[in-house]
Order: structure tokens, then sequence, then C-alpha cells
């Protein structure tokens, strides 16, 4: 097995403290939109890091959305794309006749927020917004773009607060971009 990627093979993309700036501002659109009463549903893991913390900024513009979960999966081990999104693990909530915001780690094909979208438009939400943390629109594939975003992102291959390469590096505090060996 090839030897697994380290801190050492990563190279600061965003700071801590640039993301937190970000996320500050992110939260008063979102609020300033979407008002103080929704559903997030957050698309896990690599948003993890990023609900966390996008979660008390919203307090702090006095939204007191509704949170839960759902696990996504388009990716293998590696660091491309199967293309197929399966569901792993579902809501728990109902949708049905609410406003609804869907979190996830990075827009890059688009399947996964396009496979989201429709699923909690078919269970009757009101509205479906998307919020990702980073958006790369060179792979776009579905059409789509996000109500809100982090940041643009370079066609890179992008790790840390929240975000792995085969599970590694999600510990990482800043979003970091995988050096190729
Ligand atoms: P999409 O379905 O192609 O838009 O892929 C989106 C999902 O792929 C994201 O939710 C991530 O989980 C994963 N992903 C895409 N690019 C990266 C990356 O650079 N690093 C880590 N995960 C990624
Ligand atoms: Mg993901």
């Amino acid at each position: 097995m090839a030897h697994p990627v380290t801190r050492a093979d990563v190279e600061v993309l965003f700071s801590a403290e640039e993301i937190a700036v970000r996320n500050t501002l992110l939260a008063k659109e979102i609020a300033s939109t979407i008002g103080n009463e929704f559903v997030i549903v957050a698309i896990l893991k690599g948003s993890c890091v990023f609900i966390a913390d996008l979660l008390r900024a919203l307090y702090h513009e006095g939204a007191a959305p509704e949170v839960d979960f759902m696990s996504l999966s388009s990716y293998g081990d590696g660091m491309t794309s199967r293309g197929v999104v399966q569901v792993v693990r579902d809501l728990q909530v109902p949708v049905q006749g609410r406003p609804v915001l869907i979190v996830d780690d990075i827009l890059e094909t688009g399947r996964t927020l396009a496979h989201a979208k429709d699923l909690i438009a078919a269970r009757g939400a009101t509205h479906v917004w998307t919020c990702v943390l980073l958006d790369k629109p060179v792979e776009r594939a579905a059409n789509l773009s996000a109500d809100f975003r982090g940041f643009e992102c370079p066609d890179k291959f992008v790790v840390g607060y929240g975000m792995d390469v085969a599970q590694r590096l999600r510990e990482l505090p800043f979003i970091g971009w995988v050096r190729p060996r």
C-alpha cells in the first residue's frame, strides 16, 4: 500500500482565520435570505466541521435552525469520484412543508448536491437552498450552482476542516491542498 498522505504533503489554501471571517458573513447572508426558522440538512462526513462553525455563526445572527444529517457517498477511497451517489444514512426529521438549507463541503461535479436537492424537494420542502464551503467550478457536470458559498476553490484536491483524503486529515484546522508527489 502507498505511504499515506500526511500534513507534510499539504499546502495551506485558506487559513482558520480566513474561514472564520467568511463564516460570519455567510451566516449573515443566510439569515437575511431564509429567516430564522428552517431545517439544515448537513451532508456527512465532509461538512462536519463547517456545520459546527456555521451553526454557531447563525446563532449570532438570531437564527434557530433544526439540524439533521445525511450521509451521501460519491467517492471511493481515493481522489476520484465514482459518479454514483448513494444515501448511506438518511434524515430523521420531516422536511414536508418546511424551508430547507442543504450544507455540504465541496461542490465539484454537482452530482452529490443535485441528488440531495432532488430528494429533499420530492419530500415536499417548501424551498430548498444550498450552501457549500468550497465551489470548484471546473469539474461541474450537473447544471447547478450553490445559493451560498464560502470560497471559490482552485481545481486541486483539498483536505482539512472536515475534508479528507482516504479518511485522513479531517482534523486540520485550515483548508489545504495536497501537493502531488
Ligand atoms: P460532486 O458530487 O462531484 O460535486 O462532489 C462533491 C463531493 O466530493 C464533496 O461533498 C466531497 O465530499 C467530495 N470532494 C470533491 N472534491 C474534493 C476534494 O478536493 N477533497 C475532498 N473531498 C472532495
Ligand atoms: Mg461530501
